[in-house]
């Protein structure tokens, strides 16, 4: 796909998400890609060691609820943005709830002051599944209502409202994308599918959140950022457009399956204390994203066996993590009852 784009500023282009985008729009016939980063815990610029010499690839080290973020777009407006940047695990929004409202509320509405003041001609916010709530039947449609469960999805539900208002108040050519739980190469090793790997790896116990029986929809990756770069070139201004696998699965089907693809025994998953406020179940319908266009194409067995093969191929990537001090102290802070890693 060309891009109708010269200058694309992506924000948490440092991430899991945010990497695997930025090299696809280098990809493509752009003249810049600016990478606006804060590199927490989980911006990692390794991700992007590939690029990082692309005479198009400029980084920006720079909160993105920072005032100081329109100076530097005025010194180089892009005329499209995505916002990628978020806290995002939910695990630490039960632990330290105040940054995700700061990142994912402010951040988005600093970056919409500044998409209004340079005047960009396109806004997409990258958004997630978890805003509809848990869903007991059928699948969550853009009409849906919003019914966040955490602190988390409450934060990026407040993002996406900010977005709207700002397409209907200011004219704004904003769009949102709601991704279902997405999965691949480079995600952070505290999530359910890399700790698994890495924990399996390692000989550690997989912690399983109480009866291991609520159903996610596993996206890969590469079907995610497909879904937003589709939204990019052809959403509709002031519409949102679910980006969902519609495949989905019980954490422990996708637990058995990693045991499976790492010959480990089933001793090897530990039953813990469920989450808080724990959704059962996500599930969304992608048809009206589908009717522009774009499908997922990753079976979600498949896309495990490759990812699991990306984690076995890239050991000096993950334990560079697993082996740092904060996620030594994060990994004993949210689960006591296994044995610590060092
Ligand atoms: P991630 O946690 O791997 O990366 C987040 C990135 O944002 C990091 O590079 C981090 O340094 C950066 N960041 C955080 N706060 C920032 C701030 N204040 N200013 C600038 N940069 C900041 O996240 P991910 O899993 O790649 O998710 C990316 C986006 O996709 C998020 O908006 C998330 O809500 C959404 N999403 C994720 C999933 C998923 O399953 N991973 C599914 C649906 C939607
Ligand atoms: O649904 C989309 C969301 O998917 C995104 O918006 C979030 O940014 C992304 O982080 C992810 O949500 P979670 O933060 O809940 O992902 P996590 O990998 O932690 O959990 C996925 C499921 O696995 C969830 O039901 C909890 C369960 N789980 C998780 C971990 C870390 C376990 O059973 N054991 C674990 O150790």
């Amino acid at each position: 796909m060309s891009s109708s784009y010269r200058h694309i500023l992506v924000t948490g282009g440092a991430g899991f998400i945010g990497s695997h985008l930025v090299r696809m729009l280098l990809a493509r016939p752009v003249a810049r890609v600016t990478n606006v980063d804060k590199l927490t815990y989980a911006g990692n610029p390794a991700n992007l060691a590939d690029i990082a010499g692309d005479p198009r690839y400029h980084f920006v080290h720079l909160d993105i609820a920072d005032l100081r973020l329109r100076a530097v777009l005025r010194e180089n407006p892009p005329d499209a943005i995505i916002n990628v940047a978020a806290e995002t695990h939910v695990d630490r929004a039960i632990a330290d709830p105040l940054v995700f409202a700061r990142t994912d509320v402010l951040g988005t509405q600093n970056l919409l002051e500044c998409a209004r003041e340079i005047g960009v001609r396109r806004f997409v916010q990258v958004s997630t599944d978890e805003v509809y709530g848990s869903i007991s039947e059928g699948a969550a449609t853009e009409d849906s209502p919003l019914q966040p469960g955490n602190p988390y999805s409450a934060s990026k539900a407040g993002g996406d409202l900010l977005c709207l208002s700002y397409a209907n108040t200011y004219g704004l050519a904003v769009s949102v994308c709601r991704g279902a739980n997405t999965y691949g190469p480079h995600q952070y090793p505290e999530k359910f599918i890399p700790l698994a790997i890495t924990n399996l790896l390692t000989g550690q116990p997989v912690p399983l959140y109480g009866d291991g029986r609520q159903r996610r929809d596993w996206l890969y990756v590469l079907d995610h950022c497909a879904g937003i770069l589709t939204v990019l070139e052809k959403g509709v201004p002031g519409e949102v457009y679910n980006i969902a696998a519609e495949q989905e699965r019980e954490n422990r089907e996708i637990l058995a399956r990693l045991l499976a693809l790492l010959d480990a025994p089933d001793e090897a998953v530990r039953r813990v204390t469920d989450r808080p406020g724990h959704d059962r179940r996500y599930a969304m319908d992608a048809d009206k994203l589908r009717a522009l266009g774009w499908s997922p194409k990753k079976p979600v067995e498949v896309g495990l066996a490759e990812t699991v093969d990306w984690y076995r191929q890239h050991s000096k990537w993950w334990q560079s993590i697993r082996q740092g001090d904060a996620f030594i102290a994060y990994y004993a802070r949210q689960y006591p009852m296994l044995p610590p890693l060092a």
